[in-house]
């Protein structure tokens, strides 16, 4: 199969990710990838790195391009180049920009032949994120297929109906700064009960992750593999008595539904 041309706009962290993923699962060659950038270093610094062509002139750029990655910040969207409307006819573009739904898009691309919408988290950068996606209309097979070697790049990834894309802003987006910010109270907490800083914080962070890769690899429920480490009247018991009593649960409820309301507010434009 020839693979089909893939153009960045943006080439920051994201983009970044997206290229060395597409690279290291040989789903596309260098040739294959261009990009630019509003500076043009950081993608002079990609195609450097990877060997993704550095193309500063738009036209010349998404000219020779099948699929427009669009990567850089939201707040961009607004003054994005009023030429894209008429150079991207024709050619699927895939927006990662947070909080931008697709009748925004569809004003700055509006004679794209599909428009494709990702909400991405920061594990991407290592292939380990989880990618909530939405398309304007239904993906032809071969564009069904590209979209997905993209997504594979980044890691895990789950289509669904646009309106779910603020909870999983909330959820998948913002999560990973939640599940740090747990990682760090683990970490206090070792300290508080008197370990070493450097103990309690590798203690903190092997625990969390050999908990997620364990979750992950048996596909059990998360409330099943917690019961397996209780035993009555024991340590995990008396800890989990003071995680329920302060309401830990209610707690990160709250906390998700509150990052969900402003991810819709942060959409309204
Ligand atoms: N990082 C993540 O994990 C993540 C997760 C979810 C969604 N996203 C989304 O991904 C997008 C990019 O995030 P990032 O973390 O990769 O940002 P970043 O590292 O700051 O990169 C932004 C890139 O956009 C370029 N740029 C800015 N304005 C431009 C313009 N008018 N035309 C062309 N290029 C322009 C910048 O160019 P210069 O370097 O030349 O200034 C840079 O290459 C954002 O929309 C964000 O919402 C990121």
């Amino acid at each position: 199969m020839v693979a089909p041309k893939i153009a960045f706009i943006g080439t920051g962290h994201l983009a970044s990710a997206i290229v060395r993923g597409l690279l290291t699962n040989g789903a596309c060659a260098p040739a294959d990838l261009a990009g630019t950038s509003k500076h043009g270093a950081s993608a002079q610094k990609l195609a450097a790195e990877t060997g993704l062509t550095f193309e500063p002139d738009l036209a010349k750029l998404l000219g020779g391009a099948d699929t427009v990655v669009v990567a850089f910040k939201p707040q961009a969207l607004a003054a994005a180049d009023p030429r894209l409307a008429d150079l991207t006819a024709g050619k699927l573009v895939i927006s990662v920009l947070a909080g931008k739904r697709l009748t925004r898009l569809a004003q700055v691309f509006p004679r794209a032949r599909n428009l494709v919408r990702f909400l991405p988290n920061t594990p991407a950068a290592i292939g380990a994120g989880i990618t909530g996606w939405c398309a304007a209309a239904p993906l032809s097979p071969a564009d069904r297929a590209l979209v997905q070697s993209i997504l594979d790049a980044m890691g895990a990834a789950v289509e669904v109906a646009e309106p779910h894309l603020d909870a999983i802003t909330a959820l998948g987006g913002s999560g990973p700064a939640f599940v740090f910010e747990f990682v760090a109270a683990l970490r206090d907490g070792g300290l508080a009960a008197g370990l070493p800083p450097e103990i309690a914080k590798k203690f903190a962070a092997e625990t969390v992750l050999g908990a997620a890769r364990l979750l992950a690899r048996t596909g059990t429920d998360p409330e099943t593999l917690r019961t397996q480490v209780v035993s009555p009247n024991g340590t995990t018991a008396a800890g989990l008595q003071v995680m329920a009593a302060r309401q830990f649960r209610e707690t990160l409820r709250d906390t998700i539904l509150a990052a969900t309301r402003r991810a819709e507010e942060l959409s309204r434009d």
